[in-house]
């Protein structure tokens, strides 16, 4: 068994992939020997002692390669230490989005019984009409540019699982 920790995204516009590089910037200062892949490129969590998972919410359902992930590596997470988090909420932010968002990912995450995250968060995403392509440009393109990443909560989440980590 080693110490090191797979952070495994994925992300259509970027927005995830910097969400996830901030968490294992913070996991490395915190000291712990961190690999940062994208998710449909992990053949095997063989080298890892746990494991960090993110990506988007898109139109209700987690992004497929964090899905695929959990199905190919269902054997090792069942017994791996994993956090992981969905990006989201960047239309307007309000109180309703986010509940919205994390109620969506509750249920994502509930179809996958057998897995028990020690910690899950959603995070604000980033939207931007301008990366959009018919048709869903069509329906989206009065909608304001907007980032809701919050990079001190970030930090702060990626701590604690750093901490929880390595008190296990
Ligand atoms: C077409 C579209 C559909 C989206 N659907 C959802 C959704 O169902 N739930 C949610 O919380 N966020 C949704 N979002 C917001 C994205 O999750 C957010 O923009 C995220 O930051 C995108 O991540 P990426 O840049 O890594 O691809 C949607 C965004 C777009 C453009």
């Amino acid at each position: 068994m080693t110490n090191k920790v797979l952070v495994a995204y994925a992300s259509k516009y970027g927005s995830t992939q910097e969400v996830a590089e901030a968490i294992a910037k913070i996991m490395r200062e915190k000291g712990l020997d961190v690999n940062l892949q994208q998710a449909s490129q992990v053949r095997s969590l063989e080298e890892y002692s746990a494991v960090v998972l993110g990506a988007p919410l898109y139109l209700y359902r987690w992004h497929k390669y964090a899905i695929r992930f959990l199905n190919r590596h269902e054997k090792v997470l069942k017994s791996m230490p994993a956090a992981v988090f969905a990006v989201g909420p960047s239309f307007n932010g309000d109180e309703k989005e986010w509940l919205e968002t994390r109620d969506q990912f509750r249920k994502e995450l509930a179809k996958f019984p057998w897995f028990k995250p020690i910690e899950s968060e959603v995070m604000g995403g980033k939207f931007d009409p301008a990366n959009l392509s018919f048709p869903i440009k069509y329906f989206l393109k009065d909608l304001p540019a907007a980032d809701l990443r919050d990079w001190d909560a970030i930090a702060a989440w990626a701590a604690e699982v750093a901490d929880k980590l390595q008190d296990r």
